[in-house]
């Protein structure tokens, strides 16, 4: 028997050039095959935190929605996803369906990064305008929660990111964290897992995960990033070359 295989070839040099949507296209392709294994099991307390999320609520980097059935979609009035890899979305907007949530679900095609999340959210109707421009968020803010899970290790220039999200949450609202971060080896974690890091960074970590970085200063980050009211993260497997933190935040009133 002879067997066909037709091969179709996408022929846009300038898509090859940019660079960041092939890196959302190799990291959608990686996540479509194996993203609801890496979330059978999530870290810490997350199940619980994602569980009383409610109001208005902005999910970074949700992939194709692995983790929307630990929410109860009850509790929530709309949920927006800024989701940047495009083919993750069907899965996305699927997982939402199946999750409860109808259309209270609005995947967004863009980063959490202020200069792509900003202009996304004007569009989609959520941040009011001045003048024809997006309104300068200033400390009032518009979501009641913002969820981060396994997404600020690749976000750009992550500390201004993180910055604009505190801006863009309520007084009084909640940061749902899930992320991992450099090894705290000089308190609770262990110097050979933070050497692993460096390790794993020079080998190519980074280029392969599709921009992860495990070296990052998240939790300074966040406790930089603005005025909280209660800040509340743990170290998961502190010791390990992968350690999460887990928690909440809540933006003081
Ligand atoms: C490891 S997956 C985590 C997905 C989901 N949050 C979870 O925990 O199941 C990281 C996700 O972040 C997305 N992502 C990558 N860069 C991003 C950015 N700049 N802003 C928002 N999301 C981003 C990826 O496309 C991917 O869907």
């Amino acid at each position: 028997m002879t067997v066909l295989e037709v091969v179709f070839v996408e022929r846009s040099p300038s898509k090859l050039l940019d660079i960041t949507t092939l890196r959302y296209k190799s990291f959608g392709r990686l996540w479509s095959t194996s993203g609801a294994q890496m979330s059978a099991e999530m870290p810490g307390n997350l199940a619980e935190l994602l569980r009383t999320t409610s109001g208005v609520v902005l999910d970074i980097g949700p992939g194709s929605g692995e983790l929307l059935y630990m929410f109860d979609s009850a509790k929530i009035t709309a949920m927006y996803g800024a989701e940047p890899a495009v083919d993750l979305h069907v899965g996305l907007a699927r997982r939402a369906r199946e999750s409860g949530f109808g259309d209270k679900y609005h995947a967004l095609v863009c980063g959490g990064e202020p200069e792509s999340l900003i202009p996304a959210l004007h569009r989609s109707g959520i941040l009011k305008t001045d003048g024809g421009k997006s309104r300068v968020i200033g400390d009032e803010g518009v979501f009641d929660e913002i969820v981060c899970a396994r997404v600020l290790c690749g976000v750009p220039h992550p500390k201004e990111t993180i910055r604009g999200l505190f801006a863009l949450l309520k007084p009084g609202g909640r940061m749902v964290i899930c992320e991992h971060v450099a090894n705290p080896w000089r308190t609770e974690g262990r110097f050979a897992a933070r050497i692993m890091q460096v390790v794993y960074t020079a080998a190519g970590w980074p280029f392969f995960m599709g921009g992860c970085e495990l070296q990052r200063h998240t939790l300074e980050f966040l406790k930089e990033a603005g005025e909280w009211e209660r800040f509340e993260l743990k170290y998961v497997g502190a010791q390990d070359t992968i350690p999460f933190i887990v928690g909440e935040l809540v933006k003081k009133s």
